[in-house]
Parts: C-alpha cells; sequence; structure tokens
C-alpha cells in the first residue's frame, strides 16, 4: 500500500486534506493523525472491518478494545449509554485528554470493543483530529499509531516510521503537546476509577467526584493478571530495544553515581540545565525536569534510544502521583519493573 503523507500548516489547501482524510476513514480506510495526547491510526468505529485493518496494521491483539473518538461530547450518546457523571465530566474536560468508558450500544461493533459491552470515548482537543471526525461523519475508533509494543508516537515521523506502507495517509500536525496518552477511566455507581492515568489527573476528577480510585495496576503491573479491568494493562509496552532502568534515589546520587561514568551505550534523562554534569550520553526533557516535559519528550526519548544503539537508558523514577503518575505507569512498563535503590 502507498501511503500519502500531508503536512498541515496554514496553507488553503489543509481543509481540503482533512476532508480527504475523513472521506478515507468513512469508505474503509486508515489514516493516522494528530491528537494533543499521541497520533492515533484511525478507522471507521462503525465498521468491523475498519478495526480488524487496525489489528492488522499494528500488529495488535484483537482483544485489546480501542478507544472510539468523538468531535463533540454530546456525540457519546449515540454509541453509549451515558451516566450522570458523564455530563460533568465533559463539561469540565472535554474535548480534552480524558477517555470515559461506558456501556455500548449495539452500533459499536464487537471488533472495536474486543468483544466487551462497554466502550471506550473519548473527544480530543486537537482541532486537526476533530475536523478529520466531524468530515468522516462517523465516530473513529483510533488506538495509538504505533507498531504495537514500540512507544507511542508523537511526531510524524514516528508514526512515518512505524507504519509508512501500512495506511492510506499520515497527516502531519506537528508535536504532540501532552505526550502521554489520554487517562482513560470507567464510571459507575457514580464513582470514578482510573485504568489508565494521563494529563486528566486524580486530583483534578477529586473536584467534581468524592470517589476516585486509581487501579492497582497502574501503579503495580503485575497486578493486572489475566483479566485486568483494562485489557491493555496485560500487555508489555513502551518499550526501546535498551534496557530501561528507573533509578530510585535522590538527585545527588543519580549525578554522582551514575551520570559520572563516561560511556556511550548508556543514556540519562534529564532537563537542558543539568545535562553539563552529564559524563555518559544525556537526553534532554526540556528547560526543567518536570512532569509535564518529561511526558511530553518521553516516548520521543525513548525511541532515540534506538537510533543512538544505546544499551542501558537510566531515568529517575517519579513519584507515583499529581501528573508523575502518567509517566510513572509508562515507565514502570518500558523498564519491565527494574528498579534500582542507591
Ligand atoms: O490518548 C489516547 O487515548 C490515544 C489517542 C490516539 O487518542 N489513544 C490510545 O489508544 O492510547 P490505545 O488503543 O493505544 O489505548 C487504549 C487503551 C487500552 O489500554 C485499552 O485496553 C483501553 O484503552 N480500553 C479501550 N476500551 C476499553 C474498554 N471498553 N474497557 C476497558 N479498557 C478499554
Ligand atoms: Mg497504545
Amino acid at each position: 500500500m502507498k501511503t500519502e503523507f500531508y503536512i498541515i500548516g496554514s496553507s488553503s489547501d489543509d481543509d481540503s486534506v482533512l476532508r480527504r482524510a475523513g472521506e478515507i476513514i468513512k469508505e474503509g480506510g486508515l489514516v493516522a493523525f494528530p491528537t494533543e495526547t499521541v497520533y492515533g491510526l484511525g478507522a471507521n468505529a462503525l465498521a468491523k472491518d475498519g478495526a480488524k485493518k487496525i489489528y492488522a496494521a499494528k500488529g495488535r491483539p484483537s482483544d485489546n478494545p480501542l478507544i472510539v473518538h468523538i468531535a463533540s461530547p454530546e456525540e457519546a450518546e449515540t454509541i453509549a449509554y451515558v451516566p450522570e457523571i458523564y455530563y460533568s465530566l465533559a463539561e469540565k474536560y472535554m474535548p480534552g485528554p480524558l477517555t470515559v468508558i461506558m456501556p455500548k450500544k449495539d452500533i459499536v461493533p464487537d471488533e472495536v470493543t474486543g468483544g466487551l459491552d462497554t466502550v471506550a470515548v473519548r473527544c480530543p482537543e486537537n482541532i486537526i483530529a476533530r475536523k478529520i471526525i466531524s468530515y468522516a461523519g462517523v465516530p473513529i475508533a483510533a488506538p495509538s499509531a504505533n507498531v504495537s509494543g514500540r512507544p507511542s508516537p508523537t511526531s510524524a515521523s514516528h508514526v512515518k516510521n512505524d507504519l509508512d506502507g501500512k495506511c492510506d495517509m499520515i497527516i502531519d500536525g506537528g508535536s504532540c503537546s501532552i505526550g502521554v496518552e489520554s487517562t482513560v477511566i470507567s464510571v459507575s455507581d457514580g464513582k470514578i476509577r482510573i485504568l489508565r492515568p494521563g494529563a486528566v489527573t486524580k486530583e483534578m476528577l477529586k473536584s467534581l467526584c468524592d470517589d476516585v480510585s486509581v487501579d492497582e495496576a497502574v501503579i503495580n503491573p503485575s497486578a493486572a493478571g489475566e483479566h485486568p479491568s483494562s485489557p491493555g494493562m496485560k500487555y508489555k509496552h513502551y518499550s526501546p530495544k535498551a534496557d530501561v532502568i528507573l533509578a530510585d534515589c535522590s538527585d545527588e546520587m543519580f549525578f554522582s553515581e551514575i551520570c559520572s561514568k563516561e560511556d556511550s551505550s548508556v543514556g540519562v534523562f534529564v532537563s537542558d540545565e543539568e545535562k553539563d554534569m552529564v559524563k555518559c550520553i544525556p537526553l534532554s526533557v526540556g528547560k526543567t525536569y518536570s512532569a509535564e516535559n518529561i511526558s511530553r519528550t518521553l516516548y520521543s526519548l525513548l525511541r532515540e534510544c534506538d537510533k543512538l544503539n544505546l544499551r542501558t537508558v537510566y531515568i529517575r523514577k517519579p513519584d507515583p502521583s499529581g501528573r508523575y503518575l502518567a509517566a510513572y505507569n509508562r515507565l514502570i512498563r518500558a523498564s519491565g519493573g527494574k528498579i534500582i535503590k542507591l
């Protein structure tokens, strides 16, 4: 398959490209497009063949359900039985990096939900994404646009590396501003359970609901077992070829014990300001070592490890709270739980 590639900037042709992207999806094709979290690989969510094509292109197990993307929060009612709490969530955090799992309506094929009787619904904030959904005229099923097991793509070049020749079109809308996937929550009996942490944090959700819990497998992947609350939890994820090791230590120990050895096969995550303190290979998350910067750059730096042929990469273990919880969750999976205590 030849993959068409378009950069969306401010050209007057942009809209016709997005219109075509929508038509391709409606007619059964696959289009990769940007969202504020990561790039998605989209297909018509109301056609079972769309889901099948996605699973084939990604090499993804078909029991791992897809998120269905809508252009405005009200559209959830066409595909799900929407509980009361959805409307307050939507008012505050949609469009945005939040996915809500609700009982599905029959219009959504089993292929999209991996046979589950629930559907995950998300209205992205990215305007390119929402225009494509509107032009498609149908909701769009879209997992992250990576080959299964690879880090999620946060730029169109990542998508191209993984999926060139496997989808009809790739839309380049620049780098994703958040960089980790949406917060996935289930809502039932007025309670919220976080199945995958993201930029909408537990603390933010607490402003809407007294009962917000975090699934145990978010912090401890081995708790997922064979039948986790979210099927994605049981798969190894986000891995570069290098060994990812989390360092549970103070910044002082990190720089004196790990960063001080001259070794071009070892990388470390640091900020721009910390680069000068490193004798191995510094991988900078940005100006400061903040949760936002770590999240935004995490996946591209993990891909960078492969390009640099690194053997090992050391990353300070983030605190599993607030905006850091999402980074923690991805890193604990990328590392396969390898933690050293110094
Ligand atoms: O930010 C995002 O959410 C991105 C962009 C493209 O929107 N999408 C994304 O999709 O991350 P994906 O397929 O890579 O991750 C979807 C996660 C998986 O862990 C899956 O198991 C879970 O959501 N999921 C989907 N439907 C579910 C359901 N009905 N019940 C429980 N978990 C579900
Ligand atoms: Mg994914």
